[in-house]
């Protein structure tokens, strides 16, 4: 039999996409979400029904809701993806950054904590508090600078990544005083099926189909290193299973890419199957930059390959096709999220920029 796990944040993106795999591979998931604008049930429509899958609607910020849940399903492991986490969001309204990223995983560490303290010593030795994380806790590199690795200082640059950075000292700061067996992961950008489309990549897939800008922050060229959303899954997964408590792990696809040539790559692959509107790149518009926009991002993946033997198996070339693919076969999912509230965020965060 697999594990329980406690997944967190389990129908945004990166959280359904780890539910969907760990159900298939035989875990059984309690998934705690809130359910904010970016989170999306319909993403877990294939096991809405399955026995190995229970939702909650709730906080990770209400101690009384998690310590019940931890209570009543022993969970092996809790894997915590919760979070606010886009980065023009964070700087237009911080407030919500760190209710979510720093006191929620500060709440959900203490629960877990009380829940670790009373297991058996054996249950005890084989419970993990997975804390999903980001690059961007690292900040900004130059253009010559060495990626990531797991032992370089922090220094979080947005209002997001100082939040995220925040609650991975917090999960450390558990494992130094208290002995909670913690692993933190810091992951370079996801791109995959169920991404909302406030984010680059499928922002601009929806755009493009609809004719409308495709917007670039100021002149295209910062760069980020770009991981399939199931490479990223599968990583979180060998973490789990093999992963030594209190080690981070530093994860991303070593396939760097200025934004207009991620662009550019995308409007080539519609060009190819939806030649409606080809060429697609005459919607391409540079509006007005990012405030404190990191300029590059880099993740040395060294150690989680040399340790737990994890490789991507999708190369951008291959992971950005099946994405644009899926996209194009779900339009009734992309209907779904399009919905008032989505617009009103595009209009607030578009036409101050200069881009209809
Ligand atoms: P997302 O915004 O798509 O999903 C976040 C989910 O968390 C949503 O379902 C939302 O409803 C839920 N949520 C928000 N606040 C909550 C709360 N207080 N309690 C319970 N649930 C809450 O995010 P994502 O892109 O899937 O990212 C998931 C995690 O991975 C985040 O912690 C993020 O920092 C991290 N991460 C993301 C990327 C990326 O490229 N997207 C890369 C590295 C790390
Ligand atoms: O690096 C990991 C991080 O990647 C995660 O921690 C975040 O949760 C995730 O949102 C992502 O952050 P980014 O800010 O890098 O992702 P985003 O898709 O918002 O932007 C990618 C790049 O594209 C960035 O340089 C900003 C730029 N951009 C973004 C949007 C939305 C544009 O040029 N135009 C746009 O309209």
């Amino acid at each position: 039999m697999g594990r329980t796990i406690l997944v967190t944040g389990g129908a945004g993106f990166i959280g359904s996409n780890f539910v969907l795999q760990r159900i298939a591979a035989g875990d059984r998931v309690i998934n705690l979400d809130k359910l904010t604008y970016a989170g999306n049930p319909s993403n877990l429509a294939s096991v809405q029904h399955h026995p190995a899958h229970t939702f909650v609607q709730g906080g990770i910020e209400d101690s009384a809701l998690v310590q019940a849940l931890l209570r009543t399903h022993q969970p092996d492991a809790l894997v915590n993806f919760a979070a606010e986490s886009h980065v023009d969001r964070s700087i237009a309204s911080p407030e919500e950054f760190i209710f979510t990223n720093l006191v929620g995983t500060f709440r959900l560490l203490n629960e877990s904590l009380a829940y670790f303290r009373a297991l058996s010593p054996q249950l005890q030795s084989s419970f993990r508090f997975l804390h999903v994380s980001t690059d961007e806790v690292y900040g900004s590199l130059g253009p010559t600078d060495a990626a990531f690795a797991e032992s370089d200082p922090y220094q979080p640059s947005s209002p997001y990544s100082a939040s995220k950075a925040g609650s991975d000292h917090l999960v450390r700061a558990y494992r130094h005083t208290y002995g909670l067996p913690t692993l933190t992961t810091n992951c370079s950008n996801n791109y995959g099926p169920y991404q909302f489309p406030e984010k680059l990549i499928p922002l601009v897939i929806l755009n493009a189909l609809n004719g409308k800008a495709l917007p670039i922050y100021g002149d295209g060229l910062n760069v980020r290193d770009w991981l399939y959303v199931g490479d990223h899954c599968e990583a979180i997964a060998q973490v789990l299973d093999q992963g030594v408590p209190g080690q981070t792990y530093n994860i991303g696809g070593s396939s760097e890419m200025t934004n207009l040539d991620v662009v550019t790559t995308i409007c080539s692959i519609l060009d190819e199957l939806h030649p409606e509107g080809a060429p697609h790149n005459r919607l391409i518009t540079f509006v007005e930059d990012r405030p404190g926009h990191d300029r590059r991002y880099a993740i040395n993946a060294a150690k989680i390959k040399r340790e737990l033997g994890w490789q991507p198996a999708e190369s951008f070339a291959t992971g950005i096709r099946r994405t644009v693919e899926w996209y194009l076969a779900n339009s009734a999912w992309i209907e779904q999220v399009t919905s008032g509230q989505y617009r009103n965020w595009i209009a607030a965060n578009y036409e101050a920029r200069g881009a209809k």
